[in-house]
């Protein structure tokens, strides 16, 4: 099918206008005033100090509770990672399982051994459609949601301040697919009871009860070409300019980078995308980066193939312009992953989404990442 891309552009359509998303997304100044956002920060686009690590850019992974006592596992994060933080430990159905009831155990355990051992971490995620509690999925009334996220945000912001270098705010907002009826936002609780305006409340209430953690709004699907995708970087471009017209600071973009092994990242749009956003002052963290090879065929050899692909691609949209905040891996090895549960290859064989194998041996296209982070800065 043409890529309508191309046409509207030659027109002098906006982004948003290509899709017709602009009407719909509805985060006035009038919906800040609500959340007193407009007030609470000066409209100041930071762009965060590029914290290059000690060489290059610095590199992560995130690491599970569960898998905590694999003495190996732990010592391959120390090993590889600049970064360290919980993949799932800080997500509000682990955090707050009964309302008004926090367990920070299992995530102060997995912070405490990032900074121990002189790493970084960061935070995943005060929002999101999915983990939450039961508790949290009945809330119906618009007042006692309100509540409750900025009773949570500042309980758990406050909790880990001055300990994690960021947060992602909100997860996951953009609709799966931003042109169809139900409009740009994804459907989620927090939308149903609070309209639109949940975003900006989050990241006034984060700024507020973390003044010095970087505050990033993460998503997926930012990658690849086709209009799909397209759709979703306007989208977000849409999402953090509305968020800076209401006087709040979005400090980053997380892309997730769940590459697809079979998709074709589009370096031209990753690259023009990243640009529109440093010329708002925000920077970009590549979060969750894995590859999912469950549509390529033949053995070890063509999935590391494949997966050089799309990862230098990935790499070659990113590091255009100013270098990204990190580079964070969703795990560390292919030991533990989510990707063989959610998308296993028909015949059974494992997926190989991570930098390191089972094994813990480094794949080809981590060395030749980790060559390109080292040399960038
Ligand atoms: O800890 C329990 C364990 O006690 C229990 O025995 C087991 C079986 O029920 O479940 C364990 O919890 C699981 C948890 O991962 C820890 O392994 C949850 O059921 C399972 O739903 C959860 O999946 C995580 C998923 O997010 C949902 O939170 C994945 O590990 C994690 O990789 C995935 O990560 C998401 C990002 O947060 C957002 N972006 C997409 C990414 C992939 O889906």
């Amino acid at each position: 099918m043409p890529d309508t891309h191309d046409s509207a552009a030659a027109h002098g359509a906006s982004e948003g206008d290509r899709h017709g998303i602009h009407a719909t997304l509805n985060l006035t100044r009038r919906s800040f005033m609500a959340t007193g956002a407009g007030a609470a920060i000066a409209a100041t686009a930071r762009i965060p100090p590029a914290r290059a690590a000690p060489t290059g850019i610095p590199f992560g992974g995130a690491i599970q509770f569960e898998y905590f006592d694999d003495r190996p596992y732990r010592q391959a994060f120390l090993d590889h990672c600049d970064i360290v933080m919980p993949m799932n430990e800080l997500k509000f159905g682990l955090l707050q399982r009964e309302r008004g009831q926090f367990d920070f155990s299992r995530s102060d355990t997995l912070v405490d051994f990032a900074r121990d051992n002189g790493k970084a971490s960061r935070g995943h995620a005060f929002l999101w459609h999915s983990t939450n509690p039961p508790w949290v999925d009945a809330l119906n009334d618009e007042r006692d949601t309100e509540s409750v996220v900025i009773d949570h945000i500042e309980r758990v912001a406050d909790h880990y301040r001055g300990r994690l270098a960021s947060w992602d705010v909100v997860n996951e907002v953009i609709a799966h697919e931003p042109r169809e009826a139900g409009g740009p936002l994804r459907d989620t609780i927090w939308r149903r009871n609070l309209g639109p305006r949940y975003i900006p409340l989050a990241f006034e209430t984060a700024a507020r009860a973390d003044p010095d953690a970087l505050l990033v709004i993460n998503d997926y699907d930012l990658e690849f070409a086709g209009d799909r995708y397209d759709a979703r970087r306007a989208v977000m471009l849409d999402l953090v300019r509305q968020l800076q017209d209401g006087g709040l600071h979005v400090d980053a973009v997380g892309c997730q980078a769940h590459l697809y092994a079979h998709f074709k990242v589009d370096v031209d749009a990753l690259a023009r995308f990243k640009e529109e956003l440093e010329g708002m002052g925000v920077a970009f963290i590549v979060t969750e980066l894995d590859v999912i090879d469950f549509q390529i065929r033949g053995g070890v050899e063509e999935q590391d193939a494949a997966a050089t692909v799309v990862v230098s691609d990935l790499l070659d949209g990113v590091l255009s312009g100013r270098p990204p905040l990190a580079v964070v891996a969703w795990g560390i090895t292919d030991r533990y992953s989510w990707v063989d549960d959610a998308m296993p290859h028909e015949d059974g064989k494992p997926s190989r989404p991570l930098p390191l194998d089972v094994d813990l041996r480094p794949k080809p296209w981590y060395d030749a990442m980790k060559a390109r982070l080292l040399a960038a800065s």
